[in-house]
């Protein structure tokens, strides 16, 4: 599916209106074409290039700054294994290898069934629990062979699904946004935004006109009974 399904489509045009300019909202929506197909497609980045009005050279020169973005298919679960130097010191590559050989593939590549792709990273910002990895954007730290064992088990089998979501989709939480790009403002309600309403618990209190867009970038906290939440609070 190459180009943006109805649904992805109307979450890219609430995106565009809450700008000025069409072109400021490229890169969520370059995310809700990667979290639709797992990556980005050349016809996928030509359909977003119309939407905000920039040329697919554009579109592809812009994302292709950013490590997050995929311009292959990659696995289900993208699993990327720091072997930076905290990481290293603490059996990284004892780590990375156990990876490949558990996995069947090199970094890089991808298991025969699309489940897994494996990736060799810098830093990831997660030294104090070294070693670690991220898995969709989910961090996992102290992580041992037998560790690995575990988490990849868990992940086949479905056991994480409601914490890490498939191809680095990022969006957990519904945010309810209102600019003054997006509509008229309500005199009697001042203009602001509203962030963080769970989408289990319902809409916040929208005091604008502006249409609810689903844009956050929050990661899970529990994907991970070995790393400290707290610890994890204090990044997002
Ligand atoms: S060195 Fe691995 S997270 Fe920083």
């Amino acid at each position: 599916m190459p180009r943006l399904n109805p649904d992805n489509l109307q979450r890219a045009l609430d995106l565009i209106a809450l700008y000025p300019q069409p072109r400021s909202a490229l890169i969520p929506i370059l995310h809700i074409l990667q979290e639709q197909d797992g990556y980005l497609s050349e016809d996928g980045m030509n359909h977003v290039g119309e939407l905000v009005g920039l040329e697919a050279v554009e579109v592809r020169g812009t994302a292709s700054f950013y490590d997050m973005f995929h311009f292959e298919p990659v696995g289900r679960y993208l699993i990327a294994v720091c072997t930076n130097i905290a990481c290293m010191l603490q059996g990284a590559y004892r780590l990375l290898e156990h990876a490949e050989e558990r996995l069947g593939v090199a970094p890089g590549g991808t298991t025969a069934d699309g489940m897994f792709t494996l990736e060799d990273a810098e830093c990831l910002a997660l030294c104090g629990n070294a070693p670690c990895l991220t898995v969709n954007w989910r961090f996992f730290g102290d992580v041992d062979p037998e560790g690995f064992d575990a988490l990849t088990d868990d992940l086949r089998n479905g056991r994480l699904d409601d914490e890490v979501p498939p191809h680095g989709t990022l969006i957990r939480v519904r945010r309810s946004v209102g600019l003054a790009a997006a509509g008229p403002t309500d005199e009697a309600t001042p203009q602001s935004a509203e962030v963080g309403a769970d989408v289990d618990a319902g809409p916040a209190p929208h005091r604008s006109t502006g249409p609810a867009v689903e844009l956050s970038t929050h990661r899970t906290t529990t994907a991970t009974n070995v790393v400290d939440a707290a610890h994890l609070e204090g990044r997002q």
